[in-house]
This record gives C-alpha cells, sequence and structure tokens, in this order.
C-alpha cells in the first residue's frame, strides 16, 4: 500500500522531502484516495488526447440530438452545455473523477453540518438558512433551525415596519432610503441581488451600498441622503473590518451633526454581525443586531441577516421566494444522479478546462443589466474560495486551481473584450446567462440583445473557415484575392466552449437558483482540488501590514522599515499628499 502510495504522490508532482509531506506519512486512506484520483485522472489525460482535435461543429452535424443530451433545466433554468468539447464519454469520465474525489461523501457532510472549514473548525451551513425542508440541522449536536427561524423572523418584522412607514426617523418622516455599509461578502451578496430585482424594489425606498474606503465614496453617497429618513445598516460579519467601520463612524457622525442627538441613533443605526460585542462598543443597542453565525461564510452570507437590505427592498415573500429558489438548487444537488446534476457538470467542465485543456481564466457573461454585478460577485465566491495553493491538509496542491473569474454585461463587453474571446491566442470558456422574458417596456431592445447573445455563442462555437471567410467577403461585394493577407485576419478558428444558462425571467426564485448554482460549483471543484473552499486567510497578510503603515502615515519621521520600493512610496505619499 505504502508502495502504492508513493507512485501516486510521485505521479502527482510530489518529489518526496521535496513538497508536501513524505509518502510515509500517507495513511491508507489517502493512499487510496491517491490511488482512485490518478486513474480517473489519467483516463481524464487519454481522452483529452483522443478528442482534444474535435470540433464542435462537426460534432453538431453527425449529432442532431446534442442539444437534447446535454442540456439540463430545473424549474425555469436551462443550462445548455452542449457546446463544449465533450462527448459522452468526457461527461462519465468527468464524474468518475468526481467519485473518486468523495463528491458524494463532502456534500453529504456539508448538508449535515460538519465541520469541513477544518482550518476555522466551522461547519459550513448556508444551506440550513434556506432549508425549507423541515429537517433539522445540527451542529455540534443542536439544531440550528430554530435560530435560523427567528431571525429571518426578526428581520421580516423589521422589514415590514419599515416598508408600511411604522418605523420612522428622528422626526417623524418615512424612511425613504437604506445605505448598507460593508464590505465583500456584506456587500457583494446584497447588492448584486438588489440590483438584480429592482422591479421588485418597493417604490419609494432607494437602497445605497458603501463599501470602498475611499473618502469620495462616502461623500458620494451621504450627500444624496438627508438624515431624517436614512437608515443605515452596519454589515459586517466580524463587526472590526477596517474599511466598514471607518464608513460606519462617518456615517454616524454625519448623522449627529444633522440630528444633533446621540438618542435618534436607535431609529437610523441597525448592525448586522456575529460579534455582539463589538456592536454594542460601537454604540449600537443589540436589540437593533441581526445575528448569524460563524458557520456562515461571508462570501455565501446573502441569505442570512446580511439579506436584510434585500429583504427591505423587496419584501419578506420576495426573501422568502429568493431562499426557496436557493433550496431548489439545494434539492437538485444533492438528489439528482452526478451525470445529470447542474452544479456538477458545471464544475466539471470548468475542471476540464482548466486542468486538461490549461484555460487560465473563465468569463461570466450576463445578457441582462439586472445582473451586472454578478461578474464581481462571483469572483469573491469563486476566487476567494478555491484560490489556493495548499490543500485541506496543509499540503501544496496537486494541479493548479481556480481560474481567474473575471466578466462584464456581455453586450459591453462585445465592443471590448470579445476580439479574444474569438481570436485570442487563448482558450477562454464563458458562461453565457440570460433571461427570456424582461421587464423593460422596450420589448425591441430586448430582442435586439437576445439575437446578440445567441450568435456569439454559435459564432465562438462554429467560427469562421477559410472557405467561408473567402465567401463572406464575396458576398460583401469584394473579392478575396484583392482583400489578401485580411483574408487570414477575417478566420475565426472556433471550437471555443460555452456554457448557457437561460432564466425564463428575472424573479426572487429564479435567482435564487441560479446563486445557489453557482455556490455549488464552487463547492465541488473545491472538493476536486482537495481544498477547504470555506477559509480566505489569503486576505490577512495585507491587512496587517496595513495596519502597521497606517501609524508610519501619521509618524514624522522618514519611513526606513520596509523594502526600499515600500520606503520610497511611502515616503513619497507623505511629501505630496
Ligand atoms: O478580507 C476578506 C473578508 O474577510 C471577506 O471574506 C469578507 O466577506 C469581507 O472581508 C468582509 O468581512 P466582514 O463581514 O467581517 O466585515
Amino acid at each position: 500500500m505504502a508502495e502504492r502510495a508513493a507512485n501516486a504522490l510521485q505521479w502527482c508532482g510530489i518529489r518526496p522531502g521535496t513538497r508536501a509531506l513524505p509518502e510515509e506519512r500517507a495513511t491508507p486512506a489517502e493512499a487510496e484516495h491517491f490511488v482512485a484520483m490518478q486513474k480517473a485522472t489519467e483516463a481524464l489525460m487519454r481522452h483529452y488526447e483522443a478528442i482534444e482535435s474535435l470540433q464542435m461543429r462537426d460534432m453538431f452535424a453527425t449529432d442532431p440530438q446534442r442539444f437534447d443530451r446535454f442540456s439540463l433545466e430545473l424549474g425555469d433554468l436551462l443550462f445548455d452545455y452542449s457546446k463544449n468539447r465533450i462527448i459522452d464519454e468526457t461527461i462519465t469520465l468527468l464524474c468518475e473523477l468526481a467519485e473518486a474525489a468523495d463528491l458524494k461523501e463532502w456534500r453529504r457532510l456539508m448538508f449535515r453540518g460538519d465541520k469541513i472549514n477544518n482550518t476555522e473548525q466551522r461547519a459550513v451551513l448556508h444551506t440550513a438558512l434556506r432549508n425549507r425542508s423541515g429537517i433539522p440541522v445540527r451542529v455540534d449536536g443542536k439544531d440550528v433551525m430554530p435560530e435560523v427561524n427567528t431571525e429571518i423572523a426578526r428581520m421580516a418584522a423589521f422589514a415590514v415596519s419599515i416598508r408600511n412607514g411604522e418605523r420612522r426617523g428622528f422626526t417623524g418622516k418615512r424612511i425613504s432610503d437604506v445605505v448598507n455599509i460593508g464590505i465583500g461578502g456584506s456587500d457583494l451578496g446584497p447588492k448584486m441581488v438588489c440590483e438584480a430585482l429592482e422591479p421588485f424594489i418597493q417604490p419609494g425606498l432607494r437602497l445605497h451600498f458603501l463599501s470602498n474606503v475611499d473618502g469620495v465614496a462616502a461623500e458620494q453617497v451621504l450627500q444624496e441622503l438627508d438624515p431624517e429618513t436614512t437608515l443605515f445598516i452596519v454589515a459586517s460579519k466580524t463587526f472590526t473590518t477596517q474599511e466598514t467601520m471607518t464608513n460606519a463612524r462617518t456615517a454616524r457622525e454625519w448623522f449627529l451633526s444633522q440630528s444633533g442627538d446621540e438618542a435618534f441613533i436607535a431609529s437610523h443605526f441597525v448592525a448586522v454581525s456575529t460579534n455582539s460585542e463589538a456592536v454594542s462598543a460601537f454604540g449600537i443597542d443589540t436589540d437593533n443586531m441581526f445575528v448569524f453565525w460563524d458557520w456562515v461564510g461571508g462570501r455565501f452570507s446573502l441569505w442570512s441577516a446580511i439579506g436584510l437590505p434585500i429583504m427591505i427592498a423587496i419584501g419578506e415573500e420576495g426573501f422568502s421566494e429568493l431562499l426557496d429558489g436557493a433550496h431548489a438548487m439545494d434539492c437538485h444537488f444533492m438528489e439528482a444522479p452526478l451525470e445529470r446534476n447542474m452544479p456538477v457538470i458545471l464544475a466539471l467542465l470548468g475542471i476540464w478546462y482548466h486542468n486538461y485543456f490549461g484555460a487560465e481564466s473563465h468569463a461570466v457573461l450576463p445578457y441582462d443589466q439586472a445582473l451586472r454585478s454578478l461578474p464581481a460577485y462571483l469572483q469573491q465566491l469563486d476566487m476567494e474560495s478555491n484560490g489556493k495553493s495548499v490543500d485541506r491538509d496543509g499540503r501544496p496542491v496537486l494541479t493548479t486551481t481556480s481560474p481567474i473569474l473575471w466578466g462584464a454585461t456581455g453586450i459591453n463587453g462585445q465592443h471590448a473584450f470579445y476580439q479574444l474571446l474569438h481570436q485570442g491566442s487563448r482558450l477562454v470558456p464563458a458562461d453565457f446567462i440570460a433571461t427570456a422574458e424582461t421587464h423593460s417596456s422596450l420589448k425591441h431592445h430586448h430582442d435586439i440583445m437576445m439575437s446578440n447573445f445567441f450568435s456569439q455563442t454559435e459564432a465562438l462555437m462554429r467560427g469562421r473557415t477559410l472557405g467561408e471567410t473567402r465567401e463572406a467577403i464575396e458576398d460583401a461585394g469584394d473579392s478575396p484575392d484583392e482583400a489578401g493577407h485580411r483574408v487570414s485576419h477575417m478566420i475565426f478558428e472556433g471550437n471555443r466552449p460555452t456554457n448557457t444558462l437561460l432564466l425564463r425571467k428575472m424573479n426572487p426564485f429564479n435567482l435564487g437558483m441560479l446563486v445557489a448554482l453557482y455556490e455549488h460549483k464552487i463547492f465541488v471543484q473545491g472538493v476536486i482540488w482537495n481544498l477547504n473552499s470555506f477559509d480566505q486567510w489569503g486576505g490577512e497578510l495585507g491587512k496587517q501590514l496595513a495596519k502597521s503603515i497606517l501609524d508610519e502615515l501619521n509618524a514624522g519621521s522618514a519611513v526606513v522599515g520596509h523594502d526600499s520600493s515600500t520606503n520610497g512610496l511611502i515616503n513619497t505619499y507623505k511629501r505630496l499628499r
């Protein structure tokens, strides 16, 4: 067994004594895992070599059923993955990889409340926040569902009182503006959802999101506001995040300078956190605090009290539908066989391109103005979860992880970076996302946008051959011979993979499904890469250094304690500011 383990480790690129742990420390279970992963990975490598040159346009030409075979539907969500460089066997082999990685067991452990966030000894239970099954979910033997439901009820009561005008500002006026002060997971989720569900927001209510510690951002938000009608939500899991606390203090000072009495704070400031001591220390009464728990990761927290701005914006019913949608995806993820499981397939296709084709990035391209912040939201969700180079046991990872996720609304991207997607030297797999029904009354705009949505994935898949390019030039009334060397610039090699996610319409339920789909995709990839997807130590070092540099910025003497670049930059800043 030890010998097989050593071989497996060797194969995986780990030289005993140089990288990772020496092979003698591999347990029999680890050895077995390595052997299974080795087998699955080698099979995929052989398969990659066999099909790498296949053209998707030929696959479509020879198989009229390809769309039916490689698409899945869940409620209002259609996931078409037929424009990928796959055949049936690819999916079979990728699912074998997921089996070898013990995905089903990890999935069970996550939903069950085991402490799979092993560096922080925490359960990972964002799924409990939208658990509509009535089945208890236990952490350390205690069912967390009563607390979850109590907090949802508190949020709902508060949201109702703002929405119906029962809870008013210090001069008796209705609250018209809600400012969420938070950053990262305490900002991106609620912001993205409130934008996406804008048509569902109660008329007369305006939502603002203040995250950047740049004073300009605070000034921009505050200058739009009337203290008499503004509610501030200070959202921070830890309630220690420097940017958030700075913005919160600025908002508090601004409010006091206008209202003139500390007693009015209670009607205008609430907190969302796991840290009640820090909330009290800040001066917010814990009666005005909404809680969540350490088993909710920041980037997975929009379903918790962090979703308070969402609940105020779209109401209890809307928020409940958002949770229902996510729960529907949770059930699908738990129950559907791997080869018909949306998050699993989405994740495995990502692995296929990243680890086998060497794709370094992944684009998210919503053709929907409502989803304009989805790429930024997914950047945190994906890259903070899986941007790791040690595995869950602290060993160097065996392969590259987490491609760089990026994107923008597709239609704008077409006039900016799509050149690279179509003709660049890198393979960039992409998710195209759109809704069939628009909330806009300008229906003809939607068809124009959607015609582009469909044409882009077709063009990326088909490309345009030399012959077709010459024909196109002729059709345009030019002579290909006169076009000369231009012809080669107009060829599209095609065979560029895309996923298409088409929602019937944007509503809370469908958005809930979509977000949960990506959450589980990231989980699956983390399992295959053997990562702890639920910690984020990578953000810490810069934060610590910033603290000591802040002191140095305020000291009179020249800074000398860093490298010459950092010293030089700090001292120049001090001179210039
Ligand atoms: O620095 C990264 C991070 O810890 C994120 O993980 C988190 O979402 C964000 O900062 C904000 O943290 P908090 O909600 O504790 O203010």
